[in-house]
């Protein structure tokens, strides 16, 4: 019933995996930024293949939704999708893009918000800006000021789902009128012969991103309906996974972090500002990267504890020329094996799953995350069906790195990545 319902052009596999051309701002695609974000069209054609493997699929995991990229298209497929993250930030995103507004009450909300956002009304505005540490060194005052007037705009929005929504455009202005250097995942400041230049026009900026989502979120209303159940969008650690049924799962798809946010993607820091400004405690918002797989240091090193050669012989080659590095990589793989081990619990016997992974280099050692799922979910009871590769055309990513830290030497890594499609077969769970 809820298949008929798929527009057949969603449920067809891509002939050319690296949608170079692609549209990935499409439906509610366009809500929010996020590092390292799937194509849609990518995530799309992975579901789709899986589909083609168990036709009978109803429900999806992506137990690191990041924005939500897996869960939209899931929930265009007619699927029930569930996801899990642990950064804030990206629950809200995914939130946001997988939730349908009816579109009168959609259009009459924004329209009454827009209309209370003009440059009169914040020039005769007095109330109190919030105050967090670092404010005044990433926004200028005038800048924190119409914030803080927009803020209150939309604080008294009736429709939760709408404010939602307006929130996310909030939060994109936020990091675009910040000091913040743009395209950087990072925090760094921009400097301040540039910053003196710098007077961005923030209620302007605002309107535009929240039309924009708007008409967004209308593209899509109606086929997120057709999601078998509304979607389910969990915080959680995936390494334990408390708050996703057992057992559940047909399908899992996901990509996840690449390794430890310090060294890698910076998910925390890319979305501290948004968070502060969003009202979270400032030790919620500031330690995300910190909870994130990797980032807690790891304390002892028993690299035989995890069952894949490929670790156990990247970190023996890392440890000879830097035992600490070599220590955390080790932690980094140790909490992905703990990860795969609460993803197995929650899928049944014969499940399909999709990783998305690229192999990067610590040291000049390159670590095949590839090689190193495939062997810690073999030892899980799963069989891997296929290996396939794609190359990463428009991935906001860091194209290349240096193996050495040394200036100019570039290592090219993350050009490429990797789909690998295994099935549980609930055997050794
Ligand atoms: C590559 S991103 C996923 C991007 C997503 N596919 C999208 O299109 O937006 C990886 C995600 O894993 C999350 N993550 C990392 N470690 C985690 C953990 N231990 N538990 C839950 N989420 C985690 C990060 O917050 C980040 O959102």
């Amino acid at each position: 019933m809820v298949l008929m319902l798929t527009p057949p052009s969603l449920l067809a596999q891509p002939e050319n995996w690296d949608f170079r051309d692609a549209d990935t701002k499409e439906g509610t695609h366009v809500i929010h930024s996020y590092p390292a974000m799937m194509i849609p069209q990518f995530a799309r054609g992975l579901i789709a293949r899986l589909r083609h493997q168990k036709p009978e699929a109803q429900s999806l995991l992506d137990p690191f939704c990041g924005a939500g990229t897996v869960l939209v298209e899931a929930a265009r497929q007619g699927l029930a999708p569930w996801g899990n993250d642990l950064n804030p930030l990206a629950l809200r995103i995914a939130r946001v893009r997988t939730t349908p507004v009816d579109a009168d009450v959609l259009g009459s909300e924004i329209a009454h918000l827009l209309d209370s956002l003009t440059p009169a009304h914040l020039f005769a505005w007095d109330g109190k800006v919030p105050e967090f540490a670092g404010r005044d060194f990433w926004f200028k005052a005038e800048i924190s000021r119409a914030l803080t007037f927009i803020q209150e705009k939309i604080a008294v929005l009736l429709n939760p789902d709408v404010r939602a929504l307006a929130e996310m455009a909030f939060s994109e202005t936020v990091r675009l009128v910040s000091n913040t250097r743009n395209g950087e995942f990072k925090l760094y400041r921009i400097p301040t012969d540039k910053l003196d230049r710098f007077h961005p026009d923030v209620l302007h900026t605002f309107q535009q991103i929240l039309t924009r989502y708007q008409a967004g979120l209308q593209a899509f209303d109606a086929e997120l309906r057709v999601a078998a159940a509304p979607t389910r969008i969990v915080y959680g650690d995936t390494c334990n996974l408390t708050n996703v049924p057992n057992r559940f799962f047909d399908l899992m798809v996901t990509s996840p972090p690449y390794g430890d946010s310090r060294t890698t993607v910076a998910y925390g820091q890319f979305s501290r500002l948004s968070l502060e400004w969003l009202g979270l405690p400032p030790d919620e918002a500031r330690t995300v990267d910190r909870q994130l797989l990797g980032g807690r240091f790891p304390v002892e090193s028993t690299p035989a504890t995890i069952p894949s050669a490929a670790v156990q012989s990247g970190v023996a080659a890392i440890a000879e020329q830097d035992p600490v590095r070599a220590r955390e990589v080790e932690g980094f793989y140790r909490d992905l094996d703990r990860a795969i081990g609460s993803i197995t619990q929650k899928l049944k016997p014969g499940a399909m799953c999709a990783w998305v992974v690229a192999n990067r280099t610590v040291k000049r050692v390159e670590l095949a995350t590839n090689t190193i799922i495939a062997e810690l979910s073999s030892a899980r009871g799963y069989e891997l069906v296929e290996d396939l590769t794609r190359n990463i055309p428009n991935k906001r990513m860091p194209l290349a790195n240096s193996p050495s830290n040394v200036p100019g030497d570039i290592g090219a890594t993350m050009t490429q990545e990797h789909m690998l499609i295994l099935r549980y077969h609930g055997s050794l769970a």
